[in-house]
């Protein structure tokens, strides 16, 4: 899932690759490889682990070459090492793959493909692609990528080298970026610019649907079928840092605006033909187990504590399993009363965090069974975990989670809609209409994400203030504790959650004039009473800023300002009524002139009690 290089002229090829892939490290990796024609074949070296290991081993062993392609890999099928890291090879060595993505319907390809005689080397979804080219092949490279492609479902970003045609990288994109370079009498492919900025400032950005064949001299964009594509040459007047970014100020708002795509991995190959989830991966939680359970516990810290408050009501309403959702650093000291029957769901985005880790190793002590849902292949708690299930969201960079949030709520979501159908407690007609909003859910998003100038027109109004409240009640009330966070890490702003009905329990008080309060209010069956709690802090003098459903006019009616949330199913709103939160905070801490992307005092990942 993360970074590809390709160079083609007349150059050694290794050394750019190496350089290449070397400028995407902060995206964070778990292994590499090359590919380079040497003059009469294809040479390979790939390895787990730091790039400087790749690089000591073309040190000892060279690759000479004035073609190649190379891949730094964030495991997704199959843990990291030498065998699986990228480029992978077809039966006979002379076509070389690398990929970013996910290879959805892989398993039925690799079963096709083995009955046809190829021998797979890997656990990789990726290793697929070179053996259907092969299959492909006859005498065109591009004829028989093109024919691979039409047999792939899912997100990928490919780089293809054929020995039997040495001129060329041809290069896919389907829903995982990649950019050509043009160089001077030699060209350049990378799944990202600051890869090649030190080479060339003019690119072709690729778009989804869109091949290249780059060749020494010239560089040339058709769709799947072959049509030529007119492209504009793309200007990058990034600076390094910039670039690395994509072009956004921080890691933060690049990683709230990668929603969308997050979201579409996680969900990629988890939802069948017939709207049913596949969690093909949980083996431990099998079947007779999940309809077996007695109760269910998620444990998480932070963020991903937040997403844990989604999924037991998601849980608890879809599949009427009883929830406990724990605070990892309380799990372990309360002596949790865990007892046969009972399932533990650890959440993490790093798979590394201590405490986590801690309740993770305090349930299998007691015999219970843990499932993970992580964002990190081979992190702690994946390799400890009875099962795991990722949330494939990609490298989150910056401290404050955004985009694993939103995949760890889908994760939780699919894992309820799974929990329902096998226990018997989901109409199959409300099945139907959650996994209908689940497929839009991205596309949503993207609309949200269309709303950040109101956003940070309001967000720079927070900015001057030192105390704001979030509200809500039952879904959004657990979306607000989320917000408050995330205001007050990045932006240092004072900033509390409390369900709204406990407002005039003693939080009232501190509501007095132009206090911000902000107002979730997405769940129609909760408008009355959200509508008169923010009756009450407006009679204190507050300043309501709401979101709420697109067609939602009472609320419109009584707050100051809203936000509108796309039209989708209930349950489902969550994920859409965060974004507008993390860029609330991200404008504040912009404009309150903080380091939003390193936070003072906090770590991404917290490996200590
Ligand atoms: O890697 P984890 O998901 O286990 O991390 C948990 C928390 O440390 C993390 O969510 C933290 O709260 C973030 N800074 C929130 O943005």
């Amino acid at each position: 899932m993360c970074g590809i290089v390709g160079y083609v002229g007349g150059k050694q090829a290794a050394p750019f690759l190496l350089d290449g892939l070397k400028r995407l490290e902060y995206r964070g990796y778990d292994s590499a490889g090359l590919a380079v024609y040497d003059g009469r074949k294809l040479v390979m070296r790939k390895t787990a682990g730091r790039l400087q290991r790749l690089a000591d081993i073309v040190a000892e062993s060279p690759l000479p070459g004035r073609l190649g392609i190379g891949q730094t890999r964030w495991a997704t099928h199959g843990r990291p090492s030498d065998i699986n890291a990228h480029p992978h090879p077809d039966c006979r060595g002379q076509i070389a793959v690398v990929h970013n993505g996910i290879i959805e319907n892989y398993s039925s390809l690799r079963q096709w493909l083995k009955e046809r005689g190829h021998r797979f080397l890997s656990e990789t979804d990726t290793e697929t692609i070179p053996h259907l080219i092969e299959e492909y092949y006859q005498g065109d490279l591009v004829a028989a990528v093109r024919q691979t492609v039409a047999r792939l479902k899912g997100s990928f970003a490919l780089a293809i080298l054929s020995a039997r045609e040495p001129d060329k990288i041809v290069a896919v994109r389907q829903g995982s970026p990649l950019v050509a370079g043009l160089g001077d009498e030699e060209n350049y492919l990378a799944s990202d610019i600051p890869a090649i900025l030190p080479h060339t400032r003019q690119v072709y950005i690729l778009e989804d649907g869109e091949m290249a064949v780059i060749q020494k001299e010239s560089i040339q964009v058709t769709d799947f079928r072959g049509h030529p594509h007119a492209k504009e040459v793309f200007q990058v007047h990034w600076d390094p840092v910039m670039a690395e970014k994509g072009g956004y100020e921080h890691f933060m708002r690049k990683e709230i605006h990668e929603q969308p795509r997050a979201l579409r991995d996680t969900l990629t190959g988890r939802l069948d033909d017939n709207d049913m989830v596949d969690f093909g991966e949980m083996k431990v939680f099998t079947p007779e187990r999940l309809k077996a359970a007695k109760r269910i516990y998620i444990v998480a810290a932070g963020t991903a504590y937040h997403a844990g408050v989604i999924g037991k009501h998601l849980i608890e309403k879809l599949a009427r399993v009883p929830v406990e959702v724990d605070l990892a650093s309380e799990f372990r000291y309360r002596d949790p009363l865990l007892t046969e029957g009972d399932l533990v769901i650890v959440v993490s985005q790093s798979g590394e965090t201590a405490d986590t880790l801690g309740a993770l190793r305090e349930a299998k002590r007691l015999k219970i069974p843990v499932l993970a849902i992580t964002n990190v292949v081979g992190s702690a708690v994946s390799r400890e975990a009875d099962d795991v299930i990722y949330t494939w969201a990609g490298p989150e960079i910056a401290v404050a989670s955004t985009k694993a949030y939103t995949t760890q709520i889908i994760t939780l979501t699919l894992f309820a809609l799974h929990l329902a159908v096998l226990r018997g407690t989901l109409d199959p007609e409300e099945r139907r209409m959650l996994v209908r909003g689940l497929r839009e859910l991205p596309q949503k998003a993207e609309e949200v994400l269309s709303r950040e100038e109101t956003v940070a027109g309001l967000a720079r109004e927070f900015a001057r203030r030192e105390d704001v409240f979030f509200i809500g009640r039952g879904l959004d009330y657990a979306v607000a504790m989320e917000g408050q966070l995330k205001l007050k890490e990045i932006s240092y702003i004072h900033a509390e959650a409390y369900p709204a009905g406990e407002l005039k329990h003693g939080t009232l008080a501190l509501i007095g004039d132009g206090v911000p309060v902000v107002a979730l209010a997405t769940q129609e069956t909760l408008e009355d009473k959200m509508v008169s709690n923010i009756t009450e802090v407006l009679a204190r003098g507050a300043r309501v800023l709401a979101l709420a459903a697109a067609n939602d006019g009472r609320i419109a009616e009584v707050a100051h300002d809203v936000v509108p949330i796309p039209d989708i199913h209930p349950l489902l709103r969550p994920t859409l009524a965060v974004i507008p939160l993390q860029l609330l905070a991200y404008h504040a801490a912009v404009a309150r002139g903080a380091d939003v992307d390193k936070p003072r005092n906090l770590a991404k990942s917290v490996t200590v009690e």
